[in-house]
Formats: C-alpha cells, structure tokens, sequence
C-alpha cells in the first residue's frame, strides 16, 4: 500500500497535520516501553555482518529461538529482582524445571526432591526423567533438615519450592543451602509462590530459581512461561544452552506480557498478601471451616521461619478444609460469585482450585493420602480485590454449605 505524502487526521475534533511518513526514521525512535519484537529471525547486512555476530553473538540478535529482545528484557529484569549472575526465559514453569535438572543432571545420575511439590513437578521426574536415566528419590518433609540419609554418590542435586503447594509449607532455604554445599548438591528452588518480594533463595546460599512465570511474575492469568535463574555466570549459559538446544524458548509476545505485569509485581504481591492475611484470619474463626493453611498465622508450624524468610510477608496463597464431601465443595464452588474456580493461581484476581481434582490428580492415592489431599481441601489463590468483597463473598458461600 502506497503511503499518502500528507495526512490529515481527526483527533478530538480537531484536524492536525501529520508530516510525511517516509521523512521518519523508524531506528530513531525512542518508545518508552520496548516494541514486541514479533519476528523469528533478523536481517544482516553482509558475510561480514553474520562473522560480527558470531565472533560475539551476545552483541546482535540472529534467530529469535537463540535469543530475542522481549525474552532478554525480561530475563534481565527477573535475574535483577533474584540477584543472579544468568537467567533464561522459558516456554513454561515445566519447561524451566526440565532446564534446571539438564543444566545439572545426565542420564545415570539421580536427584533428590521435596516430596510437597507441584504435582508436575513430580510427574516430569518420576515420569519422564526416569525414563531418561534420571533418578529421583522424594525426601518426605520431616527429613528435609538431614537429607544426607538420601544421597547416593550419583546424586547431584535437591529441588524444593519456597513454599510447597498445597499446604504452604515453608522450606527453610539457608538451612538446605548450607547442606547441600556440605553434601556436593546443587540446591535449585522453585520460588515460584514466594516470589523475589518475599524471598531471594540465591542470597540465602541456592545455586538457581526457577519460576512458573505463568503465575505471579506475570500476573495477569494471560501467559504461560518461566524462567531460570542461576547463582553464576557458567550455569545461566549452560541453562541458556539448553533452551536453545531443546527449543524450550519463550515467544516475544508471551515475553513483552510478562514483562509488563512483572512491572508491577511488588504493588501486587503486597496487595495479594494483605489481603490473604485478613481471609486466613477470618477462616480461622469460621465454624464451616476446619483448618486453615497460611504461614502467615501462628498457628502455622513455620510461622517463625515464614516470617524471617519472607521479608514480613506471607503470600497470596492459602488452602483450607471443608466438609469431606463432593456435594459440598461443588455447592461451596457455585455459591462463590467472586473467586471462580480456576485450577491455576496467582492472577489479580482471586481464584480457588482443588488439589485432589487438578494439581494432585496423577499422584498415586497412597501418596495424595499421605500427604493429606482430600476433597474438602480447598486451595485459594488470593488476588488483589477489595479485602472486604472477598470476605463478604466467602461468607455467603459457607453459609450456603450450612446444613
Ligand atoms: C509451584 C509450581 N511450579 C511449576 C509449575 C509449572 O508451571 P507452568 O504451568 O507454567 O508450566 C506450577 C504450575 O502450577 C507450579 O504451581
């Protein structure tokens, strides 16, 4: 399409003069927030342009599975908000579980996890790691203070989160850090419900992080991603190496929207937090609701770690028990105008999800009754609403599971 030389446009009312198009200089530009770099390769002038790049191929971009400047921006910001040497972004919070364990695992060594993990988590080591010739043993949560019982000479590595899902359970990262450097582990955490704003598991001695980005970094429910987060220079490169490798890259889309959210993260995780501290008092006192789980109560068992480790916060996420009984989560779930039910969390606006139907679902029943996942365990994700709305609608959704 030809480009007219003069274009008059109404703005307000108001007819104004553009000046020609083809006078700019579309490279000048100063945008203040960074364009979505929404192309998969980019141009070179000459044999002696490609040979600049590859003599130092961190000065330029080639291919956007390498790299590209949406996903580079945003692995910048978290590697500064997580005070790391390397960070890569990727496809999803899988996907930067599986970089973690390659960037320190190869096929006949074995790696020891918490066994409160994300049920993902445990289906990609037990399921899909295994496969490959990597061995897990999940360390139950009473053992996590001496885990060298655990250890075999093949064992490289220990991955935990900050705060397991679904109870809330607060790993004491300092602790397991110092062990797994007495041990010869890698320790890699997934800080994914804690978020930098609580806890930097890389200042408190962790070797990398990992982040379903999906959830609070980006914060708005519409990307999934993740990203790694090494304590030094060689393993970000080598995790870099392996997204490239194993094409686990983020898009530029799904980068410039993470971006953006994690732009506000702090405003939000302060919001998400004050708001689940005035809901997890509440439930506590509500007759319909047996036990609550927030580390922000003292009622909790790591009330006093929580409170050292998260920076004087506790999160947006609690879980609670009601009557054990399908009939009655599903009218609880209906009753809720506010706080769909959405198996997924972290978004600015509340949800609630059900371990034993979503995240728990391919654990054996021995397991899910080990760790205690029944139906009437309800996992809420708190979001930034007005505190009293939230309250007010949770109060009328027991009530309405009142016999
Ligand atoms: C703690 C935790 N880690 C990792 C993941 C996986 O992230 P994603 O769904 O972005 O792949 C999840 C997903 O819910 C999670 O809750």
């Amino acid at each position: 399409m030809r480009i007219p030389p003069t274009v008059s446009l109404c703005y307000n009312g108001e007819k104004f003069h553009q000046e020609p198009l083809k006078e700019r200089n579309p490279m000048a530009i100063k945008p203040k927030t960074t364009p979505i770099y929404q192309t998969s390769v980019f141009t070179f002038e000459d044999l002696n342009e490609l040979e600049a790049y590859f003599e130092q191929p961190s000065t330029a971009y080639m291919y956007t599975r390498f790299a590209n400047p949406n996903s580079d921006e945003l692995a910048a910001a978290v590697k500064a908000l997580e005070q790391g040497a390397g960070a890569v972004v990727t496809s999803s919070g899988m996907s930067a579980i599986l970089t973690a364990v390659l960037t320190y695992c190869e096929s006949g060594d074995h790696l020891l996890c918490a066994e409160e993990i994300y049920g993902g988590s445990s289906v990609l080591l037990s399921r899909e790691l295994r496969r490959l010739g990597i061995g897990v043993t999940y360390v139950p949560l009473e053992d996590m203070d001496d885990v060298s019982p655990y250890v075999t000479e093949k064992t490289k590595m220990l991955l935990t989160e900050t705060m397991t899902n679904p109870f809330l359970n607060v790993q004491d990262i300092q602790q397991l850090a110092s062990q797994c450097r007495r041990l010869g582990l890698k320790l890699v955490v997934d800080n994914t419900f804690a978020t930098p704003v609580l806890t930097r598991p890389l200042t408190l001695g962790a070797d990398m992080v990992i982040h379903s980005v999906t959830k609070y970094l980006s914060g708005h429910s519409d990307v999934t991603a993740g990203v790694v987060v090494a304590q030094t220079e060689p393993d970000g490169s080598r995790a870099q190496e392996i997204v490239v490798h194993y094409g686990l890259n983020l898009s530029p889309f799904e980068s410039w929207l993470a971006a953006r959210g994690l732009k506000t993260l702090h405003l939000r995780v302060k919001q998400h937090s004050a708001n689940a501290l005035a809901i997890a008092r509440y439930l506590e006192r509500h007759p319909r609701v047996k036990k609550v789980y927030y580390p922000g109560l003292p009622s909790h068992p790591q009330h006093q770690l929580a409170k050292r480790q998260g920076n004087g916060l506790f999160g947006g996420m609690l879980s609670f028990v009601i009557d054990d009984d399908p009939d009655t989560v599903n009218r609880f779930m209906r009753a809720l105008t506010l706080i769909p039910f959405a198996p997924s969390l972290a978004g600015v606006q509340s949800s609630l999800s059900h371990p034993l139907k979503t995240s728990h679902r391919a654990l054996t029943p021995e397991k899910r009754k080990k760790l205690g996942i029944t139906m009437g365990l309800i996992r809420l994700s708190v979001g930034i609403e007005e505190t009293e709305e939230l309250i007010a609608d949770l109060e009328q959704a027991l009530d309405s599971i009142a016999d």
